[in-house]
Formats: structure tokens, C-alpha cells, sequence
């Protein structure tokens, strides 16, 4: 594979993987060669060379099997097969082929928590019950009290509502049993206790890693192990906001169990020249369990969602980043920062003050303008954090959360189990504007988008931003080849600057031996300009907005970084 031309010699020396700036592609919403309104594989090949002048390192992209596209494909039907919609597996021959000629790797999404409940495993249950050889490869259960109409536990789905169905055979027969579903009820889990299931996910893996995928991430990678004794959970000591999420202590996520699955992965991977890699989906209580994931020979790396979590909040942002450094520190792994995917609302939105100060967690009013201020300093100060990072599609745009879809175009499984309450996550998957005035803004060669896009979506396309130096998409660029430029970005230490003003999150980076130049990232979250240390020095390599000024007096100089900006500066 072609190495990407313009990374420093220093960081070519180590694992692609430890730096890494990884870009989502949520294959639905990103582009549409055929004009039938649904992104495919064709229009990701077609879009490769943009991702190129990006400055990316890798793709993720988001689950393109056979599916029916219940959850967006979070739901296979066929774990070797590519769903019509998307393309075929030739495309994905071709895209692998065109993205290594270009220095680009290829992550794909491995589902192993459950399968489409029209996999075939999953089909020869509802035609044979449980005479079928499949029957052991669930969790299938016998529902409680005398009629066995009530589930085994009181478990609850993370898309609402209980996580059992009863399971009702092909030819209408009610049986005895439910089974387990921790998602949608077209998405039964699978019983990992079962060793023909292992064998199966480890097939698939080769399958992939064959034709050459550079690595997988894990969706639920937290959730395959459930405890054996499938006690009840104990909703009431948890708030009810945790509920549907990570639920602390839930009997179903992070069970010390599912290490050792993990650790057969590592062996396959490892069997690769150059080996394959793993970023788990991993949500975790604590930054010392989610470190776990990242042992030598288990994970790669594991996204840290408490960053995520911890808003437009400094306290919570150097807590968390002090909390993940120290712990992968423990086991030799990079971290890894994310704000935005496919699940939550667009960090541009989520950051957005709002009328009455409370965070952003549903439609609401936002201050649209400050929102895409603070998420484009947030995103400096992100890729200046040790280790890798993932850039979410649109992101790079500045593109807003949609709120106000037409209730009629809503997809999310989600939005129809809360009963029309919650409106999911479709509107962080509307797909990309990348030109023109009209609908479908480039997205495909016709009007059509399987969600439909806001007019004002014309003014974010990516024609319109290219060339456009205060663009959010040409300071994207920027940063980013800046970060690959930087020996002491990517992997690495770093340590706090305590002169740092109030309101300024500050930390130096340096190489591990300390013989290449360092670089000061900083983020200034006030709402107001500050002055920083005049020892900072005023060598801007980058920022967020262009309105860093150098202040010079008879003594010395200093710079004033303004209001929700980050900036890095020669160290
Ligand atoms: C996490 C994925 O990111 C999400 O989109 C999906 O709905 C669930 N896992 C279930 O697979
Ligand atoms: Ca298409």
C-alpha cells in the first residue's frame, strides 16, 4: 500500500493505527452513485479523492452487509455479503483496491452482539423451534410464571421497551420461550457462551481481512458476555438517564467474560502482514475498565465516550482526559477521541448554548452560530490530544443536528419503540450536501435523499466551503495537515500547563525522548478574548478561527486567543 506522501518521518516509524485520524463514513447518507436516493459503495469509491485532500488516515465505514435495514444495517442478515441497496462485493474489492492506492485504510463495522433477525441462523429457528441447530446459538430463555407469559428478567432494550420478545414460530406457534434482544426485537443477541458462534465471527473476520480490510470496529463491543445467572438489573439505584445507556452494573455490559473473545480476535488479527486492527465501540463505567479493552493482546484502542460525554464542560474535559491517559498509559495504548457519530447529536448542535443554559439532549433551540464556534475549537483540541481520533462525515462541514424532520421520514427504530417520544437519531444521518442549489445538493445525481435534506444546507456544501479559507471544511484541512506534520502530535506525551488562565485548557506535546519541536494545543472555552502566558510564545502553527492576535509592548509579546477558539503554537 502506498504510504500517505506527506507524514513526518518520525511517525512513519510507528503503527499507523497509534495516530490515526479515522473518518466515519455512514454509507446510507454519504454519497449516491445511482441516484436511488440511498448512499452506496460506488459513491464512496467516487468521493475517495476528497477524503484524500482531507488528510485523513483511514475510513471507518459504518455496516453495508445484507440487511434489511431495520437499524441502518446494525442489523445483518448475511455477514459475506454486501446488501443490494449498497453494492456488491466487487465494489467493495474495488474500494478497498482504490483506497490503499491512495494511502487510505479501510475499517469496516463487525456487528457480533446480535444478528438480523433474518439471518439465516435466526430463520431456521422461527421455521424448526427448537429442534433447530441454531436454537443454542441465541439467548433463548423460558419465559417466567405458569404460562411462561412473562420474560426471564426485566432487562430493558437501549432502543425502549423490554428486551425480550416471546419468540413466536414461522407458522404462528407461540412457544414457552423469549429471547433476548438488548436492541431492536429484529435484533436477536447472539449467545457467546456458544462456541460455534465463535467460530463463526472469527470466519467472518478472515473472510474480511482476506480481501485485505484493514481493521474492524466493534459495535457493542462492550455487550457480548452477559452474566451467566441473568439476575434482574436494578434500575432504581441507577439515574434515569443511565437507564438506556451504559447502565452501570447492568448484568449485561462490560462482564469480565468478554476479555476472552477479544483476545482470539487478537490472534487473527495478529496472523495478518500488516496485522489487522480493532476499535471497539466500548462503553465502559470507569476509564480503568474501558482500559482493559485496550490490553496487548485484546483491543487496539476502544472510543472514549466520557469525552464525549463531558460536554462543553472544562472540568469535565480535563478530568476525563486526565482519567483516559493515565489508565491506557497502564497498558500501552493510545487513546482514542471522538465528538460526533452516527448515534448522537452532532457536536455542532450539542455544544450550542441554549436559551435556558441546559445541555442539549433532544430538539431544542440552540445558538446555531456559537455551537459551530465552540465545536470547531473543540475539534483543534481534540486532534491535539495523544493518540487517535475519528471524524464523523459532515462534521467537517460544520453540519448542524436536524431536528425537524417530517415525523414520516423517520427511520430510527428508536423513534417508533419510544412510540413517537424519542426522535432518535436520524438527524444526525441526513445525508451530505456537497453542491449545488437544489436538493439532493450532489448527494446523488438526482433530487432524491432517503432523508430529506434542509434548503439552508445549500450554503454548507462542499463546493461552496473549498477555497473558502474561513470554511470550517479549509480549516479541517489545515489542522490536519498540520497534525501529521508535528512529530509530537498523534501518540505521545503531554503534560497540563497550570499558567494556563482561567477558562484556558492548555497541554504541551512533546516526543517520548524529547528531541523534536513541541507544540502547545490550547482551547479558550470563555465566551470572551484571553491573554495568554507571554513564555507561550505567539508562533501560531494553526487555529480554529483566524482571529488569534499578537500583542506586542516594549518588554515582550503574547498572544490573545479569542472567545471559544483553540489554537496550537510552537512549543
Ligand atoms: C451501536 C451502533 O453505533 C448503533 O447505530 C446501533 O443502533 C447499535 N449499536 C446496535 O447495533
Ligand atoms: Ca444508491
Amino acid at each position: 500500500m502506498t504510504a500517505p506522501h506527506d507524514v513526518c518521518a518520525y511517525r512513519q516509524s510507528r503503527p499507523w493505527w497509534r495516530d490515526a485520524v479515522v473518518y466515519q463514513v455512514y454509507p446510507r447518507s454519504f454519497a449516491d452513485l445511482n441516484g436511488d436516493g440511498i448512499g452506496d459503495l460506488p459513491g464512496i469509491i467516487d468521493r475517495l479523492d476528497y477524503l484524500v485532500d482531507l488528510g485523513i488516515d483511514a475510513v471507518w465505514i459504518s455496516p453495508f452487509y445484507a440487511s434489511p435495514l431495520n437499524d441502518g444495517g446494525y442489523d445483518v442478515s448475511d455477514y459475506r455479503a454486501v446488501d443490494d441497496r449498497l453494492g456488491t462485493v466487487t465494489d467493495m474489492d474495488v474500494l478497498i483496491e482504490q483506497a490503499h492506492a491512495r494511502g487510505l485504510r479501510i475499517i469496516m463495522d463487525i456487528v457480533p452482539n446480535h444478528t438480523s433477525s433474518e439471518h439465516a441462523w435466526f430463520a431456521d429457528i422461527l421455521a424448526n423451534g427448537v429442534d433447530s441447530p441454531a436454537w443454542s446459538r441465541y439467548v433463548i430463555r423460558p419465559g417466567k410464571g405458569a404460562n411462561h407469559e412473562e420474560p426471564p428478567t426485566n432487562w430493558r432494550s437501549v432502543f425502549h421497551g423490554p428486551a425480550w420478545s416471546r419468540l413466536v414460530l414461522a407458522d404462528g406457534t407461540v412457544t414457552d420461550y423469549w429471547y433476548l434482544h438488548l436492541f431492536d426485537s429484529t435484533q436477536p443477541d447472539v449467545d457467546w457462551t456458544n462456541p460455534q458462534v465463535r467460530e463463526e465471527f472469527l470466519d467472518i473476520l478472515r473472510f474480511w481481512f482476506d480481501k485485505g480490510v484493514d481493521g474492524f470496529r466493534i459495535d457493542v463491543a462492550h455487550g457480548l458476555a452477559k452474566d451467566p445467572d441473568f439476575p434482574d438489573m436494578d434500575y432504581e439505584s441507577i439515574p434515569a438517564s443511565e437507564i438506556l445507556g451504559l447502565a452501570p452494573g447492568a448484568p449485561y455490559w462490560d462482564q469480565d467474560q468478554v476479555h476472552e473473545i477479544y483476545r482470539e480476535w487478537r490472534k487473527v488479527a495478529n496472523t495478518y502482514s500488516p496485522p489487522r486492527i480493532f476499535c471497539g465501540e466500548t462503553w465502559a463505567p470507569t476509564a480503568e475498565r474501558l482500559a482493559l479493552y485496550q490490553r496487548p493482546d485484546e483491543l487496539h484502542t476502544s472510543f472514549n465516550f466520557d469525552y464525549l460525554a463531558a460536554g462543553w464542560d472544562a472540568e469535565k474535559m480535563r478530568a476525563s482526559i486526565d482519567a483516559t491517559v493515565e489508565n491506557h498509559l497502564k497498558v500501552g495504548a493510545p487513546p482514542t477521541w471522538v465528538l460526533s457519530n452516527h448515534d448522537v447529536i452532532r457536536h455542532a448542535t450539542r455544544f450550542g448554548p441554549t436559551p435556558n443554559g441546559s445541555p442539549v439532549t433532544g430538539p431544542t433551540e440552540v445558538d446555531a452560530e456559537r455551537g459551530l464556534q465552540r465545536a470547531r475549537a473543540a475539534s483543534v483540541f481534540m486532534f491535539g490530544l495523544p493518540g487517535s481520533a475519528y471524524i464523523y462525515q459532515g462534521e467537517e462541514l460544520g453540519l448542524p443536528e436536524v431536528f425537524d424532520l417530517p415525523d414520516h421520514t423517520r427511520q430510527d427504530p428508536v423513534w417508533h419503540r419510544s412510540k413517537d417520544k424519542d426522535t432518535g437519531r436520524d438527524g444526525c444521518r441526513v445525508p451530505i450536501p456537497w453542491s449545488g442549489e437544489a436538493p439532493s445538493y450532489g448527494f446523488g445525481p438526482g433530487e432524491k435523499s432517503w432523508l430529506p435534506q434542509p434548503t439552508q444546507w445549500a450554503e454548507l456544501s462542499v463546493t461552496q466551503q473549498r477555497g473558502d479559507e474561513d470554511s470550517t471544511w479549509e480549516m479541517y484541512r489545515r489542522v490536519l495537515q498540520c497534525r501529521r506534520n508535528e512529530p509530537a502530535l498523534g501518540d505521545g506525551p503531554m503534560e497540563w500547563y497550570d499558567d494556563a488562565p482561567t477558562g484556558v485548557l492548555a497541554l504541551r506535546r512533546f516526543t517520548a525522548e524529547d528531541d523534536q519541536p513541541s507544540v502547545i494545543v490550547a482551547i479558550n472555552m470563555l465566551n470572551e478574548p484571553v491573554h495568554l502566558p507571554s513564555g507561550w510564545g505567539t508562533e501560531v502553527l494553526t487555529a480554529s478561527e483566524s482571529d488569534v492576535v499578537v500583542v506586542s509592548d516594549e518588554d515582550s509579546s503574547h498572544l490573545v486567543l479569542g472567545a471559544e477558539t483553540a489554537v496550537w503554537l510552537r512549543g
